[in-house]
C-alpha cells in the first residue's frame, strides 16, 4: 500500500508527464505550422514519450493498491522564436522534470518506499538522457539556423525519428 504522501505526489507527477507531453504537442503543431514536418514528428514522438510516462506512474499507483487522481492540465505555451528556441525550452523543462523526480526520490528515501525507489531510477536514468538530447540538438540548431539549407536537412533527418514503445 502506499503512503498517502507518496500517493499524493506521485499524482502531481502523473500531471507533471502529462503537461510535458501537451507541451511537446504544442510544439510539433507549432513546427508544423512552419513547415518543418520533421521536426513536428519529432516532436509529437516526444508528446507519445511523455503520455508514456504518465501512464507508467498511473499504472504503477494501481498496482501499488493507491488512487489515480487526474487533475486538469494547464495551458501550455504555443509560440518560440526560432527552432533552437523550442529546444531551448525542451532542455530548460527536462531540468525542471529531472529536479521533480529527484524531489520524488527524497520523499521515497525518507519514506523507506524501496519499490517507488526502484521505480524512479528508471525515470532518473531517462531524464539523463532526455537533458543529453535536449542539448545536444539545441547546441546543433544554435550552430546551424542561420543555414536553410542545413536546418531543411536536419528536418529530413527528424522524419525518421519513430516512437519505441519499451
Ligand atoms: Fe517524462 Fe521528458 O520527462
Amino acid at each position: 500500500m502506499l503512503n498517502d504522501r507518496m500517493q499524493k505526489e506521485l499524482n502531481e507527477h502523473i500531471n507533471a508527464e502529462f503537461w510535458s507531453a501537451y507541451l511537446y504537442l504544442s510544439m510539433s503543431v507549432w513546427f508544423a505550422g512552419k513547415n518543418l514536418h520533421g521536426f513536428a514528428n519529432w516532436m509529437y514522438v516526444q508528446f507519445q514519450e511523455e503520455q508514456a510516462h504518465a501512464l507508467k506512474l498511473l499504472k504503477y499507483v494501481q498496482d501499488r493498491g493507491g488512487s489515480v487522481e487526474l487533475k486538469p492540465i494547464a495551458e501550455v505555451p504555443a509560440g518560440w522564436k526560432s527552432p533552437s528556441d523550442a529546444f531551448l525550452h525542451t532542455l530548460h523543462h527536462e531540468q525542471k522534470v529531472t529536479s521533480l523526480i529527484n524531489a520524488l526520490m527524497g520523499t521515497a528515501v525518507e519514506l523507506k518506499d524501496y519499490a517507488t525507489q526502484n521505480l524512479l531510477g528508471w525515470f532518473i536514468n531517462e531524464q539523463i538522457e532526455e537533458e543529453a538530447t535536449a542539448t545536444e540538438i539545441y547546441r546543433t540548431l544554435s550552430d546551424v539556423e542561420s543555414k536553410p539549407g542545413i536546418l531543411r536537412m536536419v528536418d529530413k533527418e527528424f522524419k525518421a525519428r519513430a516512437y519505441m514503445p519499451e
